[in-house]
């Protein structure tokens, strides 16, 4: 595995199997990786010869008083990782290469982004947008790989590729859960004993909606009155939102179908979390 800091270095280092028509698959991800992400570079392997996965902490995509500094980094074990899983280069440059001089330009979705992760956190699909068109303008992935587990994110860039015309195919890989339940996130490592306990009251709301609705509720204030009654047993668990969505507009439904998103956002401690489940599906 190449590890490559540079941009003008990674373009080269793509020009001879772009040359021999080797597809090449993007796995962006800010590192500290675990499970989740080393499954969204299998899935890239699936799609393309040649795997890129990158890792850099986005400083656009934090809030002033979000966790950019105290964001987990550990560059050493996330290339032993990735080299392990046949990820064949590490794109990590630092910030300086990716944001070079003053900022006159940036990516910034419209009214998709107002709501759940973007009215909790504004800018930040700005942030994603902005740097993952860079990332994509780069590397000129065929496909590139992201996680359910952020499907606003996974929303946003779908409608990213195809309006501003990227030509990049973008899969979308299913949510790595730990065996209890909990989604695989590297801001899992912020948690207490005690607050990764409670935090499991995520996956289990989610889960009840789900087979509420396997079982034949269909009814959205129903399915959501169930989830925050399971929520409502961890009252030390903050709810942000929980949402019974369409899966392209991300706008709440009455009646729950077949592709219907259950989100939900929720602090534990001081730590944000997100879930989500697809109906009649994951
Ligand atoms: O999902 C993430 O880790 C980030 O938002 C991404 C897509 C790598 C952009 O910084």
């Amino acid at each position: 595995m190449r590890i490559i800091d540079r941009i003008a270095a990674l373009r080269s280092a793509l020009a001879e199997p772009r040359r021999r028509g080797q597809a090449v698959a993007l796995v962006p991800t800010m590192g500290y990786l675990h499970e989740g992400h080393l499954q969204l570079a299998d899935e890239a392997r699936r799609h393309a010869a040649v795997v890129v996965m990158s890792v850099f902490v986005n400083p656009m995509q934090f809030g002033p008083h979000e966790d950019y500094t105290r964001y987990p980094r550990d560059l050493e074990g996330d290339a032993m990782k990735a080299e392990r899983r046949g990820v064949d280069v590490l794109f990590a440059p630092p910030v300086e290469e990716m944001y070079a001089g003053d900022r006159t330009v940036v990516v910034t979705p419209l009214s998709l982004a107002d709501r759940w992760e973007g009215a909790a956190r504004p800018g930040h699909f700005t942030g994603v947008l902005t740097i993952v068109s860079k990332l994509f303008n780069i590397v000129q992935p065929t496909v590139a790989v992201f996680g359910q587990k952020d499907i606003q994110q996974a929303t946003l860039i779908r409608s990213l590729t195809r309006e501003l015309d990227f030509g990049v195919r973008i899969v979308v890989a299913p949510t790595v859960r730990e065996r209890d339940g909990l989604a695989m996130s590297s801001r899992n490592a912020y948690l207490s004993n005690e607050e990764r306990k409670r935090a499991l009251v995520l996956y289990r709301t989610l889960r009840g909606i789900a087979d509420a609705f396997d079982g034949g509720q269909y009814d959205a204030v129903e399915l959501e009155q169930l989830g925050w009654e399971i929520l409502a047993t961890e009252p030390e668990v903050q709810v942000d939102y929980l949402a019974i969505v369409d899966p392209t507009r991300l706008e709440p439904v009455a009646v729950a179908e077949q592709g219907t998103i259950v989100a939900i956002a929720a602090r534990a401690g001081t730590t944000r979390l997100i879930d989500n489940v697809i109906l009649g599906g994951t």
